[in-house]
């Protein structure tokens, strides 16, 4: 599954904002406030509107007058364009929330797609405050329109997802994949402060948005995915420069630790000796070698704590797991990691008239010739290239 495109209107700071061609891996810089966590709250935002319902969504956000653009009315609106695989059709979902009696309210959600290359794009949902249609017996891939059988419905509620629904049902392949990126999409805003108090009774599968869980996965992984683990441990050692061995045990107590070349066994997390930049290297490899990969992964600021160098090794893997993995979606300030990603992969966020605009690195002339020349993105960025970014 893919994201090609994803059009936000009247959310916070994206009063009219459109991100085009998205790539499968998508580097956002920007400065302190031009958007970038709230680029990626737009999934989270579309999470608790599936888990729950709109009004908790923005409940949640101060509700629907800190939400909307400051001096908008709205209606709040995402249109999110997908693909199932490379070749697949191009999917529409579309939806846009109202304000109605103090209620947020849809007014109005779609998910539409071609049937076939010369097809006209079909409505397979309807929605509208409530009421509407959806056909029961979607064909995705192949299909005649006269088939299709629309039926009427009516939602318990205006606030709910039509959806969320049909998100469960195989038979809506569509909206189920839709359903499940929204559901499988992850945030890692990883603080290494929280992963070094981390606690160890207790059971996780997957690393949490700040990492805080962190010896509880490693503990997983080492005892349920033992060769991933292993495969881990070789990156770290090919990754973190002086790292040339490493290896591990659990401990009775039920706690894995490492031990690096110099010696004994210790407690990564707890242990000062082990720096920073190699728990954090090792976390991000704990999240990117998940069994269970992420259809969208947002990653925000990795740079902190981590050495240049370091940086390099990590958009790599980035880039490795956007590849056999999901997207990934990952915001910086960083000149040194801007440096080792592509031109096509850059996007940046300036504020116009306080609201943000959406930029490609690859769309503007100058740094598109500069780069090819041999010029690094990160002195472009530092150098001020980037149109917008240092306010004057
Ligand atoms: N309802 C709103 N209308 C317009 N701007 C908003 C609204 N809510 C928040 N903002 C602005 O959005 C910005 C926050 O963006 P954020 O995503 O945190 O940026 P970043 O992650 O790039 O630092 C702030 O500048 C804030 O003023
Ligand atoms: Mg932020």
């Amino acid at each position: 599954m893919k994201i090609e495109q994803i059009k936000i209107k009247n959310y916070k700071a994206f009063k009219n904002a459109t991100m085009h061609d998205v790539p499968q891996m998508c580097v956002i810089v920007g400065a302190n406030g031009s958007g970038k966590s709230t680029l990626f709250d737009i999934f989270g935002f579309l999470k608790d509107s599936m888990t729950q319902n709109i009004t908790v969504a923005l409940a949640k956000r101060g509700g629907y007058k800190e939400v909307v653009s400051r001096n908008t009315k709205g209606p709040i609106e995402f249109e999110i364009k997908f693909r199932e695989s490379g070749k697949s059709e191009l999917v529409t979902y579309h939806l846009a929330i109202g304000l109605e009696n103090n209620q947020p309210i849809i007014e109005r959600e779609i998910l539409r797609y071609r049937m076939g290359s010369k097809g006209l794009p079909y409505h397979f949902l309807d929605f509208s405050r409530g009421k509407g249609t959806a056909v029961t017996n979607e064909l995705f891939y192949q299909g005649d329109i006269k088939e299709l059988k629309r039926e009427e419905q009516t939602l318990a509620k205006t606030d709910i997802l039509a959806i969320k629904g049909l998100a469960q049902f195989k038979q809506f392949p569509a909206a189920a994949t839709f359903g499940d990126l929204i559901d499988k999409w992850h945030v890692s805003d990883f603080h290494i402060n929280q992963a070094r108090t981390t606690k160890d009774d207790g059971y996780a599968e997957h690393l949490s948005r700040e990492g805080d869980n962190l010896a509880l996965v490693t503990k997983f992984m080492y005892e349920q995915h033992n060769d991933l683990f292993n495969s881990i441990l070789d990156k770290l050692k090919k990754r973190v420069p002086g790292i040339e061995s490493v290896d591990s045990k659990l401990t009775d107590e039920g706690s894995v630790l490492l031990r690096f070349q110099d010696g004994s066994f210790k407690d990564p997390f707890l242990a000062r000796y082990v720096s920073d930049g190699t728990i954090k290297m090792f976390a991000y490899l704990v999240l990117l070698y998940d069994p269970n990969k992420h259809p969208l992964l947002c990653i925000e600021e990795p740079e902190n704590q981590l050495y240049p160098t370091l940086l390099t090794e990590l958009a790599e893997e980035f880039k490795e797991y956007s590849n056999v993995g999901g997207q990934v979606f990952i915001s910086t300030h960083s000149p040194d990691f801007l440096n080792a990603v592509e031109l096509e992969d850059v996007f940046w966020l300036v504020k116009n008239a306080g609201y943000t605009e959406i930029k490609r690195a690859k769309d503007d002339s100058l740094i598109a010739s500069l780069i090819r020349e041999g010029d690094k993105m990160g002195y472009l960025w530092k150098q001020g290239f980037f149109e917008g970014v240092n306010p004057r």
